[in-house]
């Protein structure tokens, strides 16, 4: 491999995927971003020159990612519609992006024989109770909840029915929920924090007793390159590293390392179908593919996270007065 096609590779983890690449391997970047209001290309900015390309295009349009994806040598496939708040107020761009996205691609890859590896999420599996002590495995039956997961499960079995009906050479990660730089102020972590930085009080839906698997975005980026060089085509992995916590729990973390008292937020209005929880057993990505992440400690990691946003105030406020006016809307 020399030249890969990322897509998507100007948002919040396509670019940590990105930065992850240049550090550690010699290939060559192109990204496929729509630029859509998710985007950040300045969050490739540093990468060296000449090494990274920026096309933008739909993912969507066959005659753009046709002629791309048979210039390339691999393409990692990123690019969607990512939030599920969103996915309830207007469910039509994840339809578009993540069913007739992926579709578009992969009939690009049929014709080109190129690698393909689509990035997913755990959320294809539906959730789980919370005293369960089950954690989602390859062998989790699908059972999707909303517009967004039920578009990214969608997009997952069109990867597997090409790969089995026309033998393309495709490989499809599902990861839990990342934090880390660069993710939009929409998400649950980046909207606390960035809440408090603005002299006003986290909003935690319902009773806030949800649980998610945190994984720090650089994790997830090692473990789509690790899949990318050693996963055998046809395979499903998935992505988690050990961080469940409830978001009453991460909500009084982030308080607590910005200085506020711990009781400092509002309970608001439950979104509509909220998953319970998500937790991920990783093991087959760590025995067979010897993969372990880097960010262990998750305080350490949000503490990162949280310095980060308060070191880059002229991004997140040009997206803020949208976003919460949004959530006003609906009243969360
Ligand atoms: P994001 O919303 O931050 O970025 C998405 C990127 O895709 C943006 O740069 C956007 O401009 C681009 N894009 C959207 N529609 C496009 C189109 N039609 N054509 C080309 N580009 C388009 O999303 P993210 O959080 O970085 O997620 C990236 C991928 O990782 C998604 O497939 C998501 O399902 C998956 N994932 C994310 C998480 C997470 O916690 N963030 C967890 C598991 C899986
Ligand atoms: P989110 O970052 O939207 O990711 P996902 O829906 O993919 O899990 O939300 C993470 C959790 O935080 C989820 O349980 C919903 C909850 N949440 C809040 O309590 N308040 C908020 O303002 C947001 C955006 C999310």
């Amino acid at each position: 491999m020399r030249r890969i096609l990322v897509t998507g590779g100007a948002g919040f983890v396509g670019s940590n995927f990105v930065h992850h690449v240049m550090a550690t391997t010699d290939l060559d970047v192109t990204v496929l971003d729509k630029l859509t209001y998710a985007a950040s290309p300045a969050a490739l900015e540093g990468c060296p020159p000449g090494r990274v390309r920026l096309v933008v295009g739909d993912v969507a349009d066959a005659e753009v990612v046709g002629p791309l994806v048979a210039g390339h040598d691999a393409v990692v496939h990123f690019a969607a519609e990512s939030h599920n708040d969103n996915s309830l107020r207007d469910p039509a761009p994840f339809v578009r992006t993540n069913l007739l996205g992926t579709f578009t691609l992969l009939e690009a890859v049929r014709r080109s024989g190129v690698r393909l590896h689509h990035v997913s999420t755990d959320e294809v599996y539906g959730d789980l109770a919370l005293d369960d002590p089950a954690r989602f495995t390859e062998a989790s039956a699908y059972d999707p909840s909303s517009p967004y997961s039920s578009t990214k499960a969608g997009s997952d079995h069109l990867v597997r029915a090409w790969v089995r009906s026309f033998g393309v050479p495709a490989t499809i990660s599902n990861c839990s929920n990342n934090y880390g730089p660069w993710q939009h102020v929409e998400k649950f972590i980046p909207r606390q924090i960035t809440n408090v930085l603005a002299g006003g009080r986290p909003r935690v839906y319902g009773a806030g007793r949800n649980v998610r698997d945190w994984i720090h975005a650089a994790d997830h980026a090692s473990a789509v390159l690790r899949i990318l060089e050693r996963g055998r085509i046809g395979e499903t992995y998935l992505v988690g590293a050990g961080g469940e916590r409830s978001n009453l729990d991460v909500v009084r973390l982030i308080l607590r390392l910005l200085g506020r008292p711990e009781d400092d937020f509002d309970l608001v209005g439950d979104r509509p179908g909220h998953d319970l929880r998500y937790a991920i057993d990783a093991t087959k990505l760590r025995t067979e593919l010897g993969w372990r992440p880097a960010y262990s400690d998750f305080e350490a990691g949000l503490a990162d996270t949280i310095e980060w946003y308060v070191a880059h105030p002229g991004w997140w406020r040009a997206h803020k007065r949208e976003v919460e006016a949004a959530y006003a809307a609906v009243g969360q």
